[in-house]
């Protein structure tokens, strides 16, 4: 498989996914692309010639065989475009540093969809622009029965390439709103079904600071009163507060720990919908804690606090931003077992 992946995989994308019938298509994406751009996918520069009004494009593109394909193309671009070897769940950018972000048939083959679209909205400006034309599952009951049957056999064969991914669900749980949707069939391919669309991150309406503190290589997660999900221990920041500020006093109130200021360093800003609504947007500013003051005394709105390594995170009820941003995030940097 690892040859068929390196060699022949590449190949075979590069010529499917240069046929003129996408052409038109890729033109109408291509062209409300803006200013700064990342195009996550990349695969071999097929969107190159269709680009007008772009300042610079990050090409981000896991393979670097595919990428090879993509030499003439940008040549002839008339803009810098600066080649990002990584995959779009972990994307190497600076958070609200992008105008827009380009996506042409990469959605269905990226393994972990969530994270990815995480890191998009993180990347992109508050006013920043998703465009993309993917293909997913069809609403039509027996061609989305097929999509489901094949996908586990086909998507080895075609670099992962999942048939039926529900587009626009996962856009939006992810934390966007979808300005601009069509959902329709493709002519002659029943078991593609498109998406093509627009989508703005939602504004965040609540924003907290949390708290990484680790002992023994394990994580703290705390549980509160009524709650059955742990959290890393924090809170809302209160009117005029800084995140720093408003995690002081969490883990005060919380834990009844003394931690100074300059005990906490940025580990990142996340947002996901919020845990119960879907339709708000939690950002959370998150801090590793490098050491603090007192024992750790569950203050009275905790019910009850754990110590884990990332292993134990798959059993628990944890909220999204730590279950999908933080502790893989330890974990990858070895800080966690
Ligand atoms: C069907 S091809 C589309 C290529 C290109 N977007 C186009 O329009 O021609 C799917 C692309 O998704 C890329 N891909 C797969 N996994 C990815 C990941 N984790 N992050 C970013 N891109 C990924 C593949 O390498 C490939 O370039």
């Amino acid at each position: 498989m690892k040859i068929y992946n390196k060699y022949i995989l590449p190949r075979f994308l590069d010529r499917e996914m240069g046929s003129a019938d996408f052409n038109q298509t890729r033109k109408a994406i291509a062209e409300q692309a803006k200013g700064t751009v990342l195009e996550i996918g990349f695969g071999s520069g097929y969107n190159i010639p269709f680009y007008n009004n772009v300042r610079k494009l990050f090409a981000l593109e896991p393979s670097g065989e595919l990428y090879a394909y993509a030499k003439n193309r940008i040549k002839s671009a008339s803009f810098p475009v600066e080649y990002v070897s990584a995959s779009a769940e972990e994307i190497p950018l600076p958070t609200a540093s992008v105008d827009t972000v380009v996506s042409t048939w990469t959605l269905c083959s990226i393994p972990d969809l969530k994270r990815s679209l995480r890191e998009v909205i993180r990347v992109l400006k508050p006013e920043g622009e998703f465009v993309f034309v993917e293909h997913g599952r069809s609403p039509k009951r027996l061609n989305s029965l097929a999509q489901s049957i094949l996908t586990p056999i086909s998507k080895h064969f075609t670099g992962n390439c999942h048939l039926d991914r529900q587009i626009d669900t996962y856009i939006r749980e992810a934390g966007f709103d979808i300005q601009e949707l069509i959902a329709m069939p493709e002519a002659g391919r029943p078991l593609m079904f498109s998406y093509r669309g627009v989508a703005r991150k939602r504004v965040a309406d609540i924003h907290k600071a949390m708290g990484v503190l680790i002992r023994d290589r394990k994580l703290l997660v705390t549980r509160s009163k009524d709650k059955i999900h742990f959290i890393g221990p924090g809170g809302k920041l209160e009117a005029g507060e800084t995140a720093q500020e408003a995690l002081i006093r969490e883990l005060h109130e919380e834990l009844q720990i003394t931690v100074k200021t300059e005990d906490l360093e940025v580990f990142g800003s996340f947002s996901a919908a919020a845990a119960g609504n879907k339709s708000r947007i939690v950002t959370a500013q998150v801090f590793t804690v490098a050491r603090w003051e007192g024992e750790i005394i569950p203050g009275n709105e905790i019910e009850e606090i754990r110590w884990i390594a990332s292993e134990d995170a798959k059993s628990m009820t944890l909220g999204s931003i730590f279950a999908d941003d933080v502790i893989p995030r330890l974990k990858e940097h070895d800080l966690i077992d």
